[in-house]
């Protein structure tokens, strides 16, 4: 099978051994670490830069075992005359090596994506509709067949006049064009990327989708077996896209309207001689809604989940890596980064900054820029992160604005005060109840004195008023004895009512399938962090006091008072 290779015995041969062992060679270099969608992005390449308008993939499973069988890649481009269809199989070979004013310059990319999945690449291409089709193909196994048998690998002959096979007769350009398929595939069996072909096909419209999108946005057309691509934009700024596709079934929104994300940055980045652009959104309102939504069933759709801390880079239009960059994100990466966009777009002439490599697939963006895009990032992010914070605090606001929050525990406490002993604190004049009441409908959101004196009305009663107010300083609770009466206020501005407080409070309102399990299970563990550093900070704080054993009876009160309304007021809500 590899008569090449010297066994151990051998002399060297005294003229020379040739450079490349072609069979071997070519199996090794199947091994280019494509995936489908960047593989079949590499033949989609050739056809923009051909100026199709019209690409059309068809993946075709064999309908005993579901495992993809041939994959075809047909196109109205300008297609190839007879001498360049020759050579479209070989290795090196370009119509445009090393140029950097297009997609392709390597001359590799065709064929590495073809023999990353299939052993056979066939391709048909017609330079005008007045001439017929001609056809090339090779075969990988019969040629090291060939090989091993002769002691050479087989050239590549001469097209020959042939129609492309009738199962794509629907699909073939009117005029010039090519038509690439890739068959004897043997590395796509179901279960080895995605557990059905369906669910294959569907992945790789949503990785083209996204990688073509200024394409698909400029008026190209890519149809992925009968699914004509709409863009998908990680920034959110086109129109027409994929996730506001999504949008418009949303109640409230119609198809047609636009949910442009909001700029952060829009920034050259100086690489070399020239610039780079960085660009940063913050989702539109649309998308972002409540906090804890951004792992729904409508987020997925979207697509926003799989945005998390990932940067898009485009060359040439052409999206080459949407990847997490380590330590890009200012102190690492936050759930809710899934809601910014981040693109740095270049061209070819500063391919060697941003590492691209010849199977066009990841980068590794040299130091330089490395820092310089941090930098920028170390300023973009915690704006657009703060953007949201407000947002999503104004929309809880406008939500509920505080009011009531605490109103149905509240009423429970009352019936459970007739069981508790009475307070002993010192009785405060009405006077005094009565203006202090007044202020605490003010700083709950009541503005008229009508609502005022409502509010008023409604919490005289209550042994026990709970509100959750806003005011400046790092003092959680603030506690005040009006007679009979217990006013506890919360800080909203408080970390303790910011992180836990509202976070939960938000969940305990959500619909459950609104609410990612990832989001549940982050907040409860931040509310176990907080609970328990509540009563460190308790203990600490007594510690302030050089007799902190005068606090003993506050703390067991406190404990039983617990317990007894625990026992009494569940599920009020
Ligand atoms: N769909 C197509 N239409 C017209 N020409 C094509 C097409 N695909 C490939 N070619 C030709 O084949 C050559 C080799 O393609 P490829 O291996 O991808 O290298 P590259 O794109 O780097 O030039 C291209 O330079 C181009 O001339
Ligand atoms: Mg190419």
């Amino acid at each position: 099978m590899t008569p090449a290779t010297p066994s151990a015995a051998r002399e060297p041969t005294q003229e020379g051994v040739p450079i490349l062992l072609t069979g071997q060679a070519l199996r090794s270099l199947r091994d280019s670490g494509y995936s489908l969608p960047t593989a079949l992005a590499e033949v989609i390449d050739n056809s923009l830069e051909a100026k199709a308008n019209k690409i059309i993939v068809r993946i075709d499973a064999d309908a005993l075992t579901d495992d993809v069988a041939r994959i075809a890649v047909i196109d109205d481009g300008a297609g190839m005359t007879p001498d360049i269809l020759q050579r479209y199989l070989q290795i090196g070979f370009s119509t445009r090596y090393m140029r950097t004013e297009g997609i392709g310059k390597y001359g590799v990319g065709a064929k590495l994506a073809a023999l990353n999945f299939a052993t056979k690449i066939s391709v048909w291409s017609r330079a005008s509709a007045s001439e017929s089709w001609q056809a090339v193909s090779f075969d990988l196994e019969d040629a090291i067949a060939v090989e091993a048998a002769t002691g050479k690998f087989p050239l590549l002959g001469t097209p020959k006049a042939s129609l492309p096979p009738k199962r794509y007769n629907d699909f073939l350009p009117g005029g010039a064009g090519t038509v690439v398929v890739w068959s004897k595939i043997d590395r796509l069996e179901r279960g080895r990327f995605a557990a059905t072909a369906d669910s294959l096909v569907v992945e790789l419209q949503q990785e083209l989708s996204r990688i073509f999108r200024e394409f698909l946005n400029a008026g190209i057309d890519i149809t992925v077996n009968n699914t004509s691509l709409l863009p998908h934009d990680p920034l959110f700024l086109m129109r027409g896209t994929w996730a506001e596709g999504i949008l418009a079934k949303q109640p409230g929104h119609k198809p047609g309207d636009h949910f442009p994300a909001t700029v952060i940055a829009d920034e050259p980045v100086s690489v070399g001689l020239g610039t780079a652009r960085l660009r940063v959104t913050l989702y539109p309102p649309e998308v972002t809604r409540k906090r804890f939504q951004g792992g729904d069933k409508v987020a997925m759709l979207m697509r926003v989940p799989a945005n998390e801390g990932m940067i898009s880079f485009v060359r040439m239009n052409r999206e080459i890596a949407y990847t997490i960059v380590p330590k890009m994100m200012p102190s690492g990466i936050k759930a809710s980064d899934r809601f910014i966009g981040i693109e740095l777009s270049f061209d070819a002439r500063f391919d060697s900054f941003f590492g691209v490599r010849n199977v066009k697939r990841g980068v590794e963006p040299s130091g330089v820029l490395r820092d310089r895009v941090r930098e920028l990032l170390k300023r973009y992010i915690p704006t657009a992160r703060r953007m949201l914070d407000e947002r999503w605090g104004q929309v809880a606001k406008k939500d509920k604005e505080h009011d009531g929050e605490h109103r149905a525990i509240m009423e429970a406490i009352r019936s459970v005060e007739q069981i508790m002993p009475k307070s002993k604190a010192d009785p405060r004049p009405k006077d005094e109840i009565d203006a202090k009441l007044w202020e605490l409908a003010g700083d709950v959101g009541h503005e008229s004195d009508e609502q005022r004196a409502q509010y008023v009305e409604k919490v005289r009663e209550l042994p026990f008023i709970l509100e959750s107010v806003d005011y400046p300083g790092k003092q959680f609770v603030d506690i005040t004895h009006l007679s009979s009466q217990v006013l506890v206020q919360l800080n909203t501005r408080h970390r303790f009512y910011k992180e836990i407080w509202a976070p939960l409070t938000e969940i305990a309102d959500a619909n459950p399938s609104e609410v990612s399990g990832e989001d549940a299970v982050r907040t409860a563990r931040r509310a176990i962090e907080g609970l328990t550093l509540m009563v460190a900070a308790y203990g600490k704080a007594q510690s302030m006091e050089q007799d902190p054993s005068k606090f003993d009876g506050l703390t067991s009160d406190w404990g039983k008072f617990l317990d007894t309304l625990m026992d009494k007021v569940r599920d009020v809500k």
